[in-house]
This record gives structure tokens, sequence and C-alpha cells, in this order.
């Protein structure tokens, strides 16, 4: 079986269950511990009643495995179990007394909504740092992603003057590593990582969740409340680039990245792309422990049957795709291009549907005799290799592809 620790954070596996209603609490940190994450960050106290949940109509799909575009939970008794500071350490010391030695806990400092109400928020910040360090948790964990003090930006926060300067300030209250997590919402990512990184964070989480208005046209009958914080499966190639671009400008501070994992084919792409760890959010709140377990299960399979025996092999794998040489990706380009020009339609195969046809911009193909012809003037552009239903417009792209950059 592959070696899942991850030295980096030191923790023995790379899933990091994420502050959300499935860590809120010691009861649900605990019921979360059943399936061993590597770490799991408790959630931020302050939220109050209600805890900023939704449900949307999807959520069922994330529990059997299918792309979905968000998950909230709905409960209007839904009451922050933990209200006070004293309630928050004792939270954290009890957890760590119940809790497998081998889970990093991870203490999430404070709330946005402070910084949204003024105030001394920064005392309250700082007691909270010297207070949950001396109760025993691992890690503290920085708050900047809920698309909230993102959209403020431009009203009254300077978003990188924040992390920055808070950052700093917490490293100055606390022997413990500081993990800042990240919004991509509103900001520049990468400017964002940088001032993490010049304050002395000990590792980074980009997340992607967005203020969004989901609705569908029979609005009346769907949204409780449609509003903030949505994610879902389109987020994950978009923090990949964050984390792509991150590692690919030299900066390797340690990465939890994590936004619309629901499959562990996401978490390793979040892996290869190059973070460390990967952030499992709505999977664990709307997918419940089974689906988590399960992607951590495939994660790890997947790895065995791919050849990558522990973490240092895979991540950051990818990169090679994102950071790939101008000539070979002229030349995969080149031989892709060469191959669709040339294959002649399998005229066998061939149902004369004329959807080759209709995506063809460059008269490149005709329906004659009811069956498709090649043109002379094909540009290769692949369109309609694309949309052919039975294959009679086809060539072995992966093979074209992996020949092109193995020569190199
Ligand atoms: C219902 C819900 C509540 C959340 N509440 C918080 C929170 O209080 N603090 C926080 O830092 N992140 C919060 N998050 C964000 C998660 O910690 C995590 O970063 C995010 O869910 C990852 O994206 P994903 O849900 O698409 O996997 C919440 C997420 C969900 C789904
Ligand atoms: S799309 Fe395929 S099956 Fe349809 S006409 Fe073109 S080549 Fe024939
Ligand atoms: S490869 Fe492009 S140019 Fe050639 S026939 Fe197909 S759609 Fe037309």
């Amino acid at each position: 079986m592959a070696d899942l620790y991850v030295k980096e954070f030191d923790m023995k596996n790379p899933f990091v269950v994420a502050s959300s209603p499935a860590t809120q609490g010691p009861n649900n940190v605990l019921k979360t511990a059943s399936i061993k994450p590597g770490a799991i960050v408790v959630r931020n106290f302050g939220h109050g009643k209600g805890g900023g949940s939704y449900i949307g109509p999807n959520s069922s799909d994330i529990f059997m495995g299918r792309p979905t575009v968000q998950s909230h939970a709905i409960g209007t008794g839904i009451k922050d179990p933990i209200g006070s500071l004293e309630e928050y350490c004792e939270a954290i010391r009890r957890i760590k007394r119940e809790m497998d030695p081998d889970i990093r806990l991870w203490a999430s400092i404070g709330h946005y909504g402070d910084i949204v109400k003024g105030g001394e928020w920064e005392k309250d910040w700082i007691r909270q740092t010297e207070e949950l360090t001396r109760a025993g948790a691992d890690a503290l964990e920085l708050h900047f992603n809920t698309p909230g003090v993102a959209v403020m930006k431009d009203r009254t926060i300077n978003y990188y003057e924040l992390v920055n300067r808070c950052t700093a300030m917490i490293k100055q209250h606390t022997t413990l590593p500081v993990m800042v997590k990240l919004t991509v919402e509103g900001c520049d990512p990468l400017t964002a990582i940088r001032q993490a990184v010049a304050a002395g964070a000990d590792g980074v989480g980009p997340t992607a969740r967005w203020k969004a208005f989901s609705f569908d046209l029979d609005w009346k009958r769907t949204e409780p409340r449609p509003g903030s914080g949505y994610g879902g499966t389109q987020a994950t190639p978009i923090i990949c680039y964050t984390i792509a671009e991150t590692r690919s400008k030299g900066i390797n501070i340690p990465m939890y990245a994590g936004g619309g994992v629901f499959s562990y084919e996401q978490a390793l792409q979040i892996l290869m792309a190059g973070s460390n760890c990967v952030q499992l959010g709505s999977i664990v709140c709307s997918g419940g422990l089974g689906a988590a377990e399960r992607l951590m299960r495939r994660t790890e399979e997947w790895m065995d049957s791919h050849g990558y025996p522990d973490m240092q092999s895979l991540t950051g794998d990818a990169l090679k795709l994102f950071n790939m040489p101008k000539e070979v990706a002229a030349r995969r380009t080149a031989r892709l291009g060469e191959a669709y020009r040339v294959t002649q339609v399998d005229r066998n195969e061939c149902i004369g549907c004329g959807r080759c046809y209709d995506v063809c911009w460059n008269e490149g193909i005709e329906i004659a005799d009811g069956k498709a012809r090649k043109l002379d003037s094909c540009i290769g552009c692949g369109y309609c290799f694309q949309v052919c239903p039975t294959g009679a417009l086809h060539v072995d792209k992966g093979g074209i592809l992996a020949a092109a950059f193995d020569e190199e």
C-alpha cells in the first residue's frame, strides 16, 4: 500500500477535514475522527444561531458521487455548541484526550464576521491564540477564506494587508504552526499567498468558495435561501491553477488546498497540481463520513495501481504538464492535428448523422450518399472527432500525446 505520510505537515495522510458543520463542536469532531483523516480543523466559534448553512437540491448527488455545484445544510435551530473561548479550550482538551493521537487537531481562530463588525477583534484573536495554544491544539488556522472577507476588499479592507498583518500578529503569540486559509475570490491568490508567506505562515490553504446566486427556473419551489459560500466541482480546476501557479513561481510553502473535491480523482488533481494536502469540506458534510472514507480509500488504491509509492512521488507530478516546455507542447499539438487531418471516416461505422458536418467550420467534410467524407481542406482541428457518436471518426488521442511526451 502507498505510504500516505505527509512530512510537510507531519500527517498520517493528506486529508484535512475542513472547518464546517462536520467539525463544529467536540462531538462532531470525534465523530469525524472515526474515518482517520490526517487532520481535522475545529470550526471557528462565533457563528451563533444558524451556522450559515443551507441545503441545495444537489447534495444527494454528492452522496452518490455525482458532480454537483453546492451543498449546505439547513436547520433553523442550528446552534454553535461552542459559545465562549473557555468552552472552545475545553473542547480542544477533550478532543485531544479522546481522539486518535495520530490525527492532527487544528483550531480555527476568529471569524470573518469579527472583522466586519469592527471593534476589538484583534485583541480577541490574540487571546484565542494564546488560550488555544495552551489548551493543546496542534496548529492554528486563520480564516481568510469565506467570501465575505474577499468581497469587502474594495469597501473597507485591503485583503492582502489583512492577511499579512493578522498572520504576523498571530505568529507573535503562539509557538504552534499557523495555517492561513485563503480565498481565491475577488483577489489575486498568488499575491495573497505571498503575503501569508512573508508574514511567516507555516501553511496556506487556498480554497474556492464564492458568493453566488443559484436558483433554477422554478425558483419559487427551490432554495430556502439562495446565498453565499458556493463551491462545487467547477472549483477544482480553478484551485489547481492557483496551486500550480504558486509552485511554478518557486513558492514551496506547505499547502492544503481545497474546493469542490467530491471524488478521489479531484483529490488527486489537487495533490498532483502541487498541494501537499487536500481539504475535504462539502463531501463530509453532505456526503457523510462514508463518502469521505470511500474517497480516501480510492485515492490510495489509485496511487497503488498507478505506481505512486508515496506522497513525494505524487505531489506536484502534474506540474510537468503545467510547465511543459513550449517545444513539447507544440510537438503534441502538431502530432494530434496531423492525425486528425489525415484520418479518414470509417465508412462502415458512419451512420450519416451529419454531426461532423455541423461542427466543421473549415469545409473539411461533406456528407455524400448518406456517409461523411473528409476533404483536402480539412485543417485537423478535431471538432468532428469529438462529436462522432459511432467512432467512425477516431484517433488514438492518448497514445499520440503520450508518445510525443515520452519522446522528449
Ligand atoms: C456548510 C459549510 C460550512 C462552512 N463553514 C466554514 C467556516 O465556518 N469556516 C471556514 O473557514 N470554512 C468553512 N467552510 C469551508 C470549508 O472549510 C472548506 O474550505 C470548503 O468547504 C472546501 O470546499 P468544498 O466544500 O467545495 O470541498 C464551510 C463549508 C461548508 C460546506
Ligand atoms: S458524425 Fe460520425 S457517424 Fe455522424 S456523419 Fe460524421 S462520421 Fe458519420
Ligand atoms: S478535423 Fe476540423 S477541419 Fe477537419 S473535417 Fe473535422 S471539423 Fe472539419
